[in-house]
């Protein structure tokens, strides 16, 4: 297989756990769901050099360049393993500190086609209801993917959670693109976006 062609990794077989109290300040948090090579976290981190991110990348060695990316940031940390397994171990202990979690961006997410891989998907039914149990109305949740099959079935799992209050709109988050919106865009692909908060 030629070294540019990344099978998607199955992140239910990645079984790593961790924790963490948080950031020394109270700034309010943003999380990067898969990151990747953490272009749109580096920008958002120009515009708001006061806030805090959080970044889960599942491969380990695009996790390792990221916190090579991010050295040196004390607002900035970044997780390897599965997001959804970690999220609430990672996220919410802040939360209950009364932490503002301002936004959790799913940008571009593996869209795992088939029907038997759906809970694979960070946007999942289960993700939710835990969600429910600590966030709070104020956070938002973007999402954004060219596979309009995956951004209508999210839509449904969202509108059928609390989490269904629910916004499209057209343009990239501040301004700023992903490196994946980049070649979806430069290829004549469409990009479907929504923001959604708990009711
Ligand atoms: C299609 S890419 C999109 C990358 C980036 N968000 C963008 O928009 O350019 C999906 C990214 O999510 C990562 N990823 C997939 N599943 C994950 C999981 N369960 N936990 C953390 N990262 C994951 C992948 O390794 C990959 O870097």
């Amino acid at each position: 297989m030629p070294r540019r062609i990344r099978p998607h990794v199955n992140p239910l077989s990645i079984t790593k756990e961790y924790f963490f109290e948080g950031f020394e300040n109270n700034a309010s948090i943003i999380v990067d769901m898969g990151a990747c090579k953490g272009e749109f976290t580096e920008q958002l981190l120009e515009k708001f050099p006061e806030k805090n991110f959080i970044l889960f990348e599942i491969r380990f060695p695009l996790a390792e360049k990221l916190r090579e990316k991010f050295a040196g940031c004390d607002n900035v940390v970044v997780f390897d393993g599965d997001a959804g397994r970690n999220f609430e171990s990672i996220v919410r202990p802040s939360v209950d500190r009364g932490v503002k979690l301002e936004t959790i961006f799913v940008n571009f997410p593996d869209p795992w086609f088939k029907e038997k891989h759906k809970k694979r998907r960070f946007i999942n039914e289960k993700f939710l209801a835990q969600c429910a149990e600590w966030i709070s109305p104020e956070t938002e949740f973007v999402f954004q993917t060219d596979q309009k099959f995956l951004f209508d079935e999210t839509l449904e799992v969202v509108q059928d959670s609390v989490f269904s209050r629910v916004e499209f709109f057209d343009d990239s988050p501040h301004g700023i693109r992903t490196d994946w919106e980049e070649a979806k865009v430069r290829e004549g692909g469409e990009v479907f976006r929504m923001k959604f908060w708990k009711r």
